[in-house]
């Protein structure tokens, strides 16, 4: 299985638009969100939401810790070389200079952050509208570097991934009594969903024109969502599973009308939740051992400050694991899921 959807992934790319490792197939990829896909902005934040620590970037490049919460590469990395690229977006606040090196775009995506702006002030993580801030400084530093012609084209002709609305969920209305007694999660669904629309138009003012969004993942099968919220049994949670699809169903209707409201657009909504989906219900199909424990730890709970070198439990190999912690997929299971974002993010090379 594992095989044969990279065979695909890697002929429809070879055939089709002749990839070449250092030809890549736009000129940049700039990604926004939340810790699936911050690769070490949140290192030097007054914030517990980190990574920079081992056992983190335990199978990363020289072993290296980088801020990325993944023992290895996150499914952006994966998405990054795909394309031909040979160096991964760096994380925008952890570059000591900033010039020729964000030609081929920049990461700003922080730990904890949210569709909805209050989820990242919980945890001093940055907030989608001042990493669109980031953006903007970013966009003034490339026509500096590059001219205002050449960076118009990189701006219109980049590629850019949105990963975000599971802290929304997870880290703040599911645990937030002044969230979740006020409101439904349908209802919580709808505000997001108007916070959603506005980080897009702006994102679109700004030059944007190839946007690609994930869904949420299965959110009531994060080891994390099954200790806290399972009621001691060891399956996904159902509860989580129905408002994540409720959630995806909304984004698919409002991003097609986005799609066609803003000329020029391209909105493809990249879905994970089926893919982690199967891995998590049919893990050795998939040539996973372990789909309801992290490799961290005890890996019931353990995330962020609490995943440390001094965790009991933490598993030896983590290519068998489908959860590196109790919130974040492994190295392995991110290798599948960028095989599938490529293919559903097609419209966006094509
Ligand atoms: C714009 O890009 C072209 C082609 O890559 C390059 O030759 C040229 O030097 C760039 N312009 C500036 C001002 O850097
Ligand atoms: C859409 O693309 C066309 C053709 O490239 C261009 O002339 C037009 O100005 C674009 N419109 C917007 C709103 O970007
Ligand atoms: C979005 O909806 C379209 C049909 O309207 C469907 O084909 C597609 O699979 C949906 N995408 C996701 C990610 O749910
Ligand atoms: C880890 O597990 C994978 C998959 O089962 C296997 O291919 C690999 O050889 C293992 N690595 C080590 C160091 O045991």
């Amino acid at each position: 299985m594992k095989h044969s959807t990279y065979f695909l992934t890697f002929s429809v790319l070879v055939m089709v638009f002749n990839v070449v490792k250092g030809q890549p197939l736009v000129p940049a990829l700039f990604i926004f969100g939340d810790s699936v896909v911050d690769a070490g902005n949140n290192n030097n934040l007054y914030t517990f939401i980190k990574s920079n620590f081992p056992p983190y970037g335990r199978d990363f490049k020289n072993h290296m810790p980088t801020g990325r919460f993944c023992n290895g590469k996150l499914a952006t990395d994966f998405t990054a070389e795909n394309l031909g690229f040979t160096t991964y977006p760096p994380a925008y606040l952890n570059l000591q200079v900033k010039g020729q090196n964000l030609l081929n775009g920049a990461n700003f995506a922080s730990g904890a952050s949210g569709f909805y702006g209050p989820t990242a002030k919980l945890y001093r993580a940055i907030p989608l509208d001042q990493q669109l801030e980031h953006y903007k400084e970013c966009q003034n530093i490339l026509v500096g570097v590059t001219g205002q012609s050449n960076a118009s084209t990189i701006i219109s002709d980049a590629i850019y991934l949105v990963s975000a609305g599971s802290s929304d969920f997870v880290q703040n209305y599911y645990i937030n009594p002044l969230l979740y007694k006020v409101y439904t999660a349908d209802q919580f669904s709808d505000i997001v969903m108007q916070d959603y629309i506005v980080f897009i138009q702006n994102l679109y003012a700004l030059g944007a024109r190839k946007i690609g969004v994930t869904t949420l993942p299965p959110l009531g099968c994060l080891p994390t969502a099954i200790t806290l919220f399972g009621s001691r049994s060891n399956e996904c949670v159902e509860r989580l599973n129905t408002d994540a699809v409720n959630f995806n169903n909304k984004l698919n209707i409002t991003s097609q009308n986005l799609q066609i409201s803003l000329s020029n657009l391209t909105l493809a909504v990249l879905d994970i939740y089926q893919p982690l989906h199967n891995l998590v219900t049919k893990p050795a199909e998939n040539g996973f051992f372990e789909a309801r424990k992290a490799c961290c730890g005890s890996g019931l709970i353990e995330t962020s400050i609490l995943c440390n070198k001094d965790s009991i439990g933490t598993c030896a190999n983590a290519s068998e694991y489908v959860f590196w912690d109790s919130f974040h997929p492994s190295e392995a299971a991110n290798k599948v899921l960028a095989d599938g974002l490529l293919l559903s993010g097609i419209s966006l090379i094509s």
